[in-house]
């Protein structure tokens, strides 16, 4: 039955026309407990919300499906006005970015050429940017142009997913490299992909404990409040610094455990998206946790 609603959701996330229809009709189903409004303004106004906090930020600008020029250098502009944001108002924050926004899709050589202009202007202001990882059809073109961007910056890093087989291997590739681990969002194939949830979990903590050993910064994104214990006795037992790792959690989800990870002294960092491209986002949001559905019934029938 979880399988059945995961996979509806995925398929919601994917429909192009309802993501279309979204941008225009704007927020509901109660889509702004997760999503910072649509504008820089807005999302500043959460940031310093959470930095007030002692929590830090990553800011995710939303866009899907991204097929023309336009669309790709609108979205390259407004990234880089967010890092100025960024700078100017002087807040705890980060940013991740999608490559299939900046047209990785379109041509790979275009894509590199806007994601250098984001960096450059990253760089300038001293601001680190992650590369999320969709899903496994855009996979190695990610870490070929990660690989090909580290030659000239150190202020990027990417999401290894811990549902596929080869995440270990790629995490070895990328030791020297600041990485997000998740356990992955997307619906893959059985040939890339651990299929059950116990394996996807189980990996997640083997792989999170390994990086946690090495030297490169880790960001630990997880709700799940089982590993982030068995992680922080593992922290505790190897007497390792918490200054090698956050924890991370998406805006909107579990905020009482959130604050209590900061208040407990580990870094937190609070994902948060924003702008008006939120119904795939939502969607993969709902594929994880169908009980999110409560949330969406409360905001119709009560609101
Ligand atoms: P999971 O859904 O596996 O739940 C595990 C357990 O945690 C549940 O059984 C429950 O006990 C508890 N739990 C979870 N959510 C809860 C809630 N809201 N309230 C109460 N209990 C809850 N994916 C990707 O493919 N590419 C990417 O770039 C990213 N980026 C990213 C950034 C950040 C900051 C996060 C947190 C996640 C991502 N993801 C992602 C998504 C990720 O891959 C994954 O799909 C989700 O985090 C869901 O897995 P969890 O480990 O969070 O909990």
């Amino acid at each position: 039955m979880a399988n059945v609603a995961r996979d509806f959701f995925i398929g919601l996330s994917n429909n192009q026309f309802l993501n279309t229809r979204a941008k225009k009709w704007g927020f509901f189903l109660g889509a702004d407990k997760f999503v910072a409004g649509t504008t820089i303004q807005s999302v500043m106004k959460a940031v310093k919300e959470l930095n007030a906090r002692g929590i830090s930020c990553t800011l995710d600008n939303l866009g899907e499906f991204v097929s023309d020029k336009t669309e790709a250098s609108q979205a390259k502009d407004k990234i880089i006005t967010l890092l100025e944001a960024i700078h100017q108002e002087n807040v705890d924050c980060h940013l991740s970015v999608k490559l299939t926004q900046l047209g990785m899709d379109i041509d790979q050589n275009y894509c590199m050429v806007n994601i250098r202009e984001v960096l450059d202007a990253a760089n300038k202001y001293g601001i680190f940017v992650n590369i999320d990882m969709e899903d496994y059809a855009h996979y190695e073109q990610t870490l070929d142009i990660l690989s090909v961007l580290r030659r000239d910056y150190d202020n990027v890093g990417t999401v290894i997913q811990s549902y596929l087989f080869r995440a270990e291997d790629d995490l070895q590739d990328l030791q020297d490299v600041r990485i997000r681990l998740v356990k992955g969002a997307y619906k893959e194939s059985a040939e890339v992909a651990y299929p059950d949830k116990q394996a996807i979990d189980r990996n997640f903590v083997t792989l999170a404990k390994q990086r946690l050993l090495g030297s490169a910064f880790t960001s630990i994104a997880t709700h799940d409040h089982h590993i982030i214990d068995e992680l922080k006795a593992f922290v505790a037992e190897n007497h390792l610094d918490n200054d090698q790792f956050e924890f991370q959690m998406l805006y909107g989800f579990r905020n009482d455990l959130q604050q209590k990870l900061a208040n407990e002294g580990y870094h937190f960092c609070t994902y948060i998206p924003f702008g008006d491209d939120w119904f795939g986002y939502f969607m993969r949001r709902l594929a994880e946790r169908p009980q999110n559905m409560n949330l969406i019934v409360k905001d119709v029938f009560y609101t």
